[in-house]
């Protein structure tokens, strides 16, 4: 299976500062063979204009940050994944635990939003995992493996590269600490086989990214693992040569 980069900025930089980060980028990957990988640059709505101007005929996939659960209609402020689809976005991130702490998003909400996002036939990018509680707590797997199916059971997948799920323990998200090789593998072995579950067909195929902390020195080891294919990098892909460092660890 191809890795896929994915970057998620949050909600840094400006839309000006696009189009800079964008050649930067470029410039980085110049020595990299880009075939044995792909990218998605997950930017804030704001940006996704300019950062589908930017990024036009590189090969790297627009991606947002979050989508409405709902498909139209008077709800002051959403965004639809129709419109996002419109703009040229490839990939949105759904249940990101910072959505999930912050906005109180439950496993009904993100499924909402991941059905939107696969109706208008763009890739979610659902996002998993434990808080250091939980963790500590024995409830790892229990949990991670809780919101999987909670925005999973019963729908109905076209194609394994229909969906995303990344790994993200809540406890190494922008700590510095990330999570051994051999952890991050053991969780992903239980999304694999939870996927299997749900999916019987497509299951297998799906791509299971690592995300927390990761950075050039720590992805190889990382994406070495057998049911890693790929992260999900929050402030190491602020920097265009630092992204594209993980990349080349593919
Ligand atoms: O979605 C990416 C993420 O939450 C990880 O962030 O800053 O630990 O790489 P970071």
């Amino acid at each position: 299976m191809k890795p896929l980069i994915a970057a998620n900025w949050k909600m840094h930089k400006l839309p000006s500062e696009v189009t800079a980060w964008a050649s930067d980028f470029e410039a980085a990957l110049a020595d990299t063979d880009r075939s044995r990988f792909d990218l998605a640059i997950c930017a804030p709505f704001t940006h996704l204009s300019a950062l589908a101007a930017a990024l036009d005929g590189t090969g790297v996939a627009v991606g947002a940050q979050d989508v409405s659960s709902h498909a139209e209609g008077a709800y002051t402020g959403e965004v639809s994944a129709a419109m996002l689809k419109d703009l040229g976005v490839r990939y949105v991130i759904v249940g990101h635990s910072e959505r999930r702490a912050y906005h109180h998003e439950d496993d009904a909400l993100v499924r909402g939003k991941l059905e939107r996002v696969l109706e208008s036939g763009m890739t979610p990018i659902l996002c998993v995992g434990e808080t250091l509680q939980e963790r500590e707590g024995g409830r790892a797997r229990e949990v991670t493996l809780g919101q999987l199916r909670g925005a999973l059971e019963g729908v109905a997948l076209g194609n394994a590269g229909g969906l995303v799920v990344a790994y993200e323990p809540v406890w190494a998200i922008g700590t510095g600490k990330t999570a051994t090789d051999a952890d991050a593998q053991e969780m992903c072995g239980a999304i694999r086989a939870a996927l299997k579950e749900l999916l019987p067909e497509l299951g297998g195929a799906v791509r299971i990214l690592y995300g927390g902390s990761m950075k050039g020195d720590n992805a190889a080891g990382l994406l070495a693992q057998p049911d890693i294919q790929g992260g999900l990098v929050g402030s190491a892909s602020l920097d265009a040569r630092s992204l594209a460092q993980i990349a080349a660890a593919c």
